[in-house]
C-alpha cells in the first residue's frame, strides 16, 4: 500500500492525515514515481484551508502537492525514454505528490542530474517556476534596479539570485535574519516595515525599474508609490491589485513546464543557482511541517521525505 497525506475538510494543519491508499498503477502514458523528496508550498495550506475556495477549490477526500523528485517504478503503455530506476524529477497537477508514490505524465518527468540532491530536486517545480515567470515578466536588462518582496523564502531565494545572474542591482526586502545571505549573493538587503518606503529611496536613489512583489499586501502600491510602471511590476499574491492597477500576475501557471524545472536543475549543478533547504520532514510529519512553512518566515524550501 502507499501511503498519502489527505484531508476531508478544509480547516488547520489538523485536518491533515496520511492514510493508506492502493498502490497507484500507470496507464498510458504514465510513470508511477516513488517520492523521495516532495517540496511544500504556501499555497497548498491556502487550498487545504479554504483561503482559495473561489479560484482553486478542493474536492473531499483531497491529496496535496505539486513538487517531486523520486524513482520510476511503474510504466505505463505507450511510454518510451523512461525505464524502472530512472531517478527523475518532476511534478504534478492532481495535488498527489505528498504521498510514497504517484502516478505522472511522463511529459512530467526528468532525469534527476545526478549531481543534484533530492531535496533540491524534489523542491524545484513551484518555486523554480514561478520566481522563472515573475523575472521574466518584468523584462529586467542589465543596469536595472529591481525591488523583490519576500525575497529570501522559496521564490524569492530564486528570483534574486536569476536576477543577479542578469547584472540587476537588485534590493531585497526580507528580516534582518535573512540580510547576511542576501549580502552573500550581491542583494542590498532592506527590512520590511514602518518608513520602507524611504529606506528603499535612499538606497536607489536614481529610481526603482521593477518590481517582484512575492508577498502580498501594499506591496504592489509601494510599487506605483515608487514610480514603477505598472508592466514592469508582478506579484503572486495580491490579484485585487492586478484588477486596480493593471499589473502582472504572472507566476506558476505561466512557466509550468518540465523544460523550465530541467533548466533550473542544470543551473544548480553549475553552481550558478543555490536552493537553500530550510528543513526536512518525514511524511508523518506533515503537519509540523506546514506548521513551520505556515509562520511565513522560511528560508528557501521545507521538503517532506515520504
Ligand atoms: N501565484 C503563484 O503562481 C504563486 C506561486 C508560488 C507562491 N505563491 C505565493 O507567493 C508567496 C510566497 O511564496 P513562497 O513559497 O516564497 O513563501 P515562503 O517560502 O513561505 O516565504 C515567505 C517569505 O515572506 C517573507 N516575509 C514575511 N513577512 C514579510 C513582510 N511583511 N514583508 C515582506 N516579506 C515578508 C519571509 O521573509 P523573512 O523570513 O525575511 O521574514 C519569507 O521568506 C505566498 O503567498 C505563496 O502562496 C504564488
Amino acid at each position: 500500500m502507499a501511503q498519502v497525506v489527505r484531508f476531508d475538510r478544509y480547516g488547520d494543519v489538523d485536518v491533515l492525515d496520511v492514510v493508506e491508499a492502493p498502490d497507484p498503477v500507470a496507464g498510458p502514458g504514465q510513470v508511477v514515481v516513488q517520492v523521495v523528496a516532495a517540496g511544500i508550498n504556501p499555497g497548498e495550506g491556502k487550498i487545504r484551508s479554504g483561503l482559495l475556495h473561489e479560484v482553486f477549490p478542493a474536492t473531499f477526500p483531497s491529496g496535496q502537492g505539486s513538487d517531486l523528485a523520486g524513482r520510476v517504478v511503474g510504466i505505463g503503455e505507450g511510454v518510451s525514454g523512461v525505464a524502472v530506476g530512472d531517478e527523475v524529477l518532476g511534478f504534478t497537477n492532481e495535488r498527489a505528490s505528498h504521498a510514497t508514490h504517484v502516478v505522472v505524465p511522463v511529459e512530467q518527468v526528468a532525469p534527476k542530474p545526478a549531481g543534484l540532491s533530492w531535496d533540491v530536486a524534489g523542491s524545484l517545480f513551484v518555486a523554480g517556476t514561478t520566481a522563472f515567470a515573475a523575472v521574466r515578466s518584468v523584462r529586467p536588462e542589465a543596469g536595472d534596479t529591481i525591488v523583490v518582496s519576500g525575497a529570501a523564502g522559496g521564490v524569492g531565494s530564486l528570483v534574486v539570485q536569476l536576477l543577479r545572474a542578469r547584472d540587476v542591482t537588485v534590493i531585497g526586502i526580507a528580516g534582518t535574519g535573512n540580510h547576511e545571505w542576501l549580502r552573500s549573493l550581491g542583494v542590498t538587503p532592506v527590512t520590511y516595515g514602518d518608513g520602507l518606503a524611504d529606506r528603499i529611496r535612499a538606497t536607489a536613489p536614481d529610481g526603482v525599474d521593477a518590481f517582484i512583489d512575492l508577498y502580498g499586501p501594499d506591496y504592489v502600491e509601494l510599487a506605483i508609490e515608487l514610480g514603477v510602471q505598472p508592466d514592469r511590476i508582478d506579484t503572486i499574491a495580491d490579484f485585487a491589485a492586478v484588477a486596480k492597477y493593471g499589473v502582472k500576475a504572472e507566476g506558476n501557471g505561466a512557466a509550468d513546464t518540465i523544460d523550465v524545472v530541467s533548466e533550473l536543475a542544470d543551473q544548480v549543478v553549475a553552481g550558478k543557482l543555490e536552493v537553500p533547504v530550510a528543513a526536512v520532514y518525514p511524511l508523518a510529519d506533515v503537519r509540523a511541517a506546514f506548521t513551520e512553512l505556515e509562520h511565513g518566515h522560511t528560508h528557501g524550501k521545507i521538503v517532506l521525505h515520504p
